[in-house]
Parts: structure tokens; C-alpha cells; sequence
């Protein structure tokens, strides 16, 4: 099943909003089947929310994108991954650039034990950035961007774990855009976030569709409805992740073609 309506927010430069591809995409951990025989583009300027119930393998396909699932002894991945003409699963494809192009950001904020500010020059560093004014315009623009600028531009030398939850979080966003990834992953982003924050980081995320390529997991059917132009649905039945349903959020959530979509959606399922 393949999402294939075209979108309609288009920008000029076609480079950094790649096209990403999965086909027969298979997840084992050891002899359990995550995800099964799963098929989907994700478009450019397009923001496609996974949705499924717990288990169904949302997070693990995500990972498969930039090949976190490296990281995991026990984790097989078969079938394809292709981000534009990038074959992600290739043996001589560069990991690292991978995951400079493909951002995740967790449900979980998961910042560096350090203070704001090094949280945001320690990747730019690692890219090799060193011009310190190009570090702290680059910095300033970003906590900008999340919102957050205000709140810490006096305490950018405290400890990045002193923040809230919410703030965290959106510290963890800027942190991935400094690099300015083509994709940006995200899983249940706004799971542990205030309904402030959560407004904040979902008016950032469709601020971005026109920058990147954007696949957000979310339990949140609301969340999905509000700023997703396509929808997939997982489902599994103990045995691996299959895709159901995949197309435009706003036809597939006023008329689905499974019954399976229609009762995940009207909560008598999952
Ligand atoms: N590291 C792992 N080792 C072994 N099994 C795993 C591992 N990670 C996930 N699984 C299994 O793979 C299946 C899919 O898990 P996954 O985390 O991808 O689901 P999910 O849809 O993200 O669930 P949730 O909504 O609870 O986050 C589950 O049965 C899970 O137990
Ligand atoms: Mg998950």
C-alpha cells in the first residue's frame, strides 16, 4: 500500500525534503516479528503521522529510517529503505551522515547532562563548526524557533536538566535542527508535554513541513487530525506490525476503507 496523493505545500528547492521509500520492510528482534512486509512513501513538505496501538511496531519502523535499529544486537531488518536515491540499508552507506540527515527526536527528552547551551554546540562542534559567533547566532535562532529563547536566554549556562518536561523536549527539537536534517523523526513527541507545550511544538512541526520531511508517531488521534496530511496505521495481531491503511489523514479519518481504520479511529479497538 502506497501513499500517493500528491501534496499541495510545495518549496522551491527540491534537495532538502527527500522522499523516503520503504518496501517489504521486515523487523525481528531474534525470532519475534516487529513489523511485517510494511510498503510506504513518505512525501516531501508532508507530515505522515504512524498510528497504531501499542506493539504494532510504529517505533521500530521509525528507527529502521536511520538505522537505530543498528544498535540493537538481536534487531534484523529486511526489505529496503531508500531516502531519495539513498539505499539506507546499503553496507557502504555513512551512518553518521544518515543521522545528520535523519533527526529523531524520542518521547522521552533525552538531553546531554550539560548545560543548555553545550547541548546545542556539541553537535555543531561535532560537524565541525568552531566560529563561536556563527555558534551563538546559530543557537539564539534555534531556541527561537521552539519558543524557548525567552524562557532561558538568562540561564543558557545552567544545567539542561534543570528545565521542565516541556521545555526539555523542545530543547531536544532545537538541538535536532541545528543540524538542519532533511527528515525528522519523531516518536510521541508531545506524550509527556502540558497542553502549552504541546501547542507549541505542533505549531513548530507544521512550521517545519515546508524545511523537512516529517513522520510523527502519535497515539493522539486529535494531534494526528490537527497537523498530519497523511496517515498510516499499524496493526498487529501478535505477530509483527502490518500496515492496514495508508492515505490523506483528512479522507482517511472521514471515510475509511478497512473496518479495521474505522474502529481504531472510533476507539472501539487498539
Ligand atoms: N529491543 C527490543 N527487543 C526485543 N523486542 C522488541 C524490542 N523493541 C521492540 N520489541 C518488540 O517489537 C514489537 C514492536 O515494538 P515497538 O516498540 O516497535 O512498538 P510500538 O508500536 O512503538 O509500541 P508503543 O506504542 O508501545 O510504543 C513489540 O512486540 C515489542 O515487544
Ligand atoms: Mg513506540
Amino acid at each position: 500500500m502506497t501513499i500517493s496523493t500528491p501534496v499541495t505545500i510545495r518549496d522551491p528547492s527540491p534537495r532538502a525534503r527527500p522522499t523516503i521509500t520503504t518496501k517489504n520492510l521486515t523487523i525481528r528482534y531474534g525470532d519475534k516479528v516487529a513489523l511485517r512486509d510494511v510498503s510506504l512513501t513518505f512525501e516531501p513538505c508532508t507530515i505522515t503521522a504512524i498510528l497504531g496501538p501499542s506493539g504494532s511496531g510504529k517505533t521500530s519502523l521509525l528507527a529502521s529510517l536511520n538505522r537505530l535499529t543498528d544498535l540493537i544486537p538481536s534487531c534484523r531488518v529486511d526489505g529496503s529503505v531508500r531516502i531519495d536515491d539513498m539505499d539506507v540499508f546499503e553496507r557502504n552507506t555513512d551512518v553518521v551522515e544518515l543521522r545528520h540527515r535523519v533527526g529523531m527526536i524520542f518521547q522521552r527528552p533525552n538531553l546531554f547532562p550539560m548545560t543548555i547551551r553545550r547541548n546545542l554546540e556539541l553537535p555543531l562542534r561535532e560537524h565541525g563548526h568552531r566560529n563561536q559567533n556563527f555558534l551563538d547566532e546559530k543557537i539564539e535562532r534555534m531556541l527561537v524557533e521552539v519558543g524557548l529563547w525567552d524562557e532561558v536566554k538568562d540561564r543558557l549556562e545552567r544545567s539542561a536538566l534543570t528545565l521542565s518536561g516541556g521545555q526539555q523536549q523542545r530543547l531536544c527539537l532545537a538541538r535536532a535542527l541545528v543540524l538542519e536534517p532533511d527528515v525528522l523523526l519523531l516518536d510521541e513527541p508531545c506524550s509527556a508535554l502540558d497542553p502549552i507545550s504541546t501547542s507549541i511544538v505542533e505549531e513548530l512541526l507544521v512550521r517545519l513541513r515546508t524545511k523537512c520531511t516529517l513522520i510523527v508517531v502519535t497515539h493522539n488521534l486529535a494531534q494526528a487530525g490537527r497537523i498530519s496530511d497523511k496517515s498510516a496505521l499499524l496493526w498487529s495481531e501478535g505477530d509483527g506490525g502490518r500496515l492496514i491503511e495508508a492515505g490523506e489523514t483528512r479522507v482517511m479519518f472521514d471515510s475509511p476503507r478497512e473496518g479495521l481504520t474505522e474502529a481504531y479511529l472510533k476507539g472501539k479497538v487498539g
